[in-house]
């Protein structure tokens, strides 16, 4: 019984995983990013199977909804015991977060604020969801990845770990890249593009192609604008601009202009 172990020993950030499906999780947690990040030890992330904690002979974690209807519900106990065997190795302060639609809609403003929680516990559900005197006595929050439903708590787990990651410093190689990122100044990111120069008849936007930084620097911050304003106005009218900003934004505004004349 216990934690699947795979944490590093220098971690600053430590998350631990309760799932009933822990080996979905092993090709994910081997690559890319979070993959070097649990590598160089800055991330941590231990997995604990309920199973492991029923106390029924027969190891079942799941049982019929009082009440009637269909599915299947999480049981609390085994639930709650593996909650319990991961504070007992971790710290009771971790701060617990059952994955749920019915959630708060996770946000990279949230994610940056997750930071703050060194250790970070996530349970996933299954089923028809987990009894919800569980999440009443050992949940601190719920948190849902949107307004669909999946099957298990597993993905958004993924979604969250990977998301919180790329944030912690060092993890990402190179920090300029998560600043630069959509969502993290209030705007979408611009677009992006790489060799050849041409492609299917379509050539990079010149600009790219001049090494002048300035003129790049002011095009990118233009494009990121201008993609805010016209696929998220939500974002875009929450986003305090400063005076450039400003100023690039009216110049994008003239040149869509211009554009939908000269067509
Ligand atoms: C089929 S869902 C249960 C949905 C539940 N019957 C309801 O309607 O609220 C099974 C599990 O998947 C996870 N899940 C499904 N959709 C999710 C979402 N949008 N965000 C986070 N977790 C989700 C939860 O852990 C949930 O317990």
């Amino acid at each position: 019984m216990g934690a699947r172990v795979l944490s590093g020993r220098r971690m600053s950030h430590w998350i631990g995983i309760i799932s009933l499906f822990p080996e979905i999780f092993g090709p994910f947690l081997n690559a890319g990013v979070l993959g070097r990040g649990i590598k160089k030890g800055i991330i941590g992330v231990d997995l604990w199977n309920p199973r492991d904690y029923t106390d029924e002979p027969r190891r079942s974690v799941d049982d019929k909804p009082y009440g009637g209807g269909p599915g299947m519900v999480l049981k609390a106990q085994p639930l709650g015991d593996a909650i319990k065997a991961a504070k007992s190795d971790k710290g009771e302060d971790c701060h617990v977060i059952y994955l749920s639609p019915q959630g708060r809609q996770l946000t990279q403003n949230m994610l940056h604020q997750f930071l703050d929680k060194e250790r970070i516990i996530l349970v996933s559900g299954r089923y028809e969801g987990v009894d919800e005197r569980l999440i009443e006595s050992s949940v601190d929050e719920e948190i849902s990845m949107g307004d669909y439903v999946l099957s298990g708590g597993e993905v958004p787990a993924m979604a969250f770990l990977d998301g919180l990651s790329r944030l912690v410093p060092g993890v990402v190689g190179d920090d300029i890249s998560v600043e630069n990122d959509s969502f993290s100044n209030g705007l979408l990111e611009y677009p992006q593009y790489t060799r050849p120069t041409i492609w299917d008849g379509k050539p990079v936007p010149d600009i790219l192609t001049t090494g002048d930084h300035k003129k790049i620097d002011e095009w990118r911050k233009t494009q990121a604008l201008g993609r805010s304003f016209e696929r998220r106005p939500d974002l875009f009218g929450n986003k305090r601009l400063t005076e450039e900003e400003k100023r690039l934004f009216e110049k994008y505004l003239e040149i869509s202009k211009q554009e939908r004349t000269d067509r």
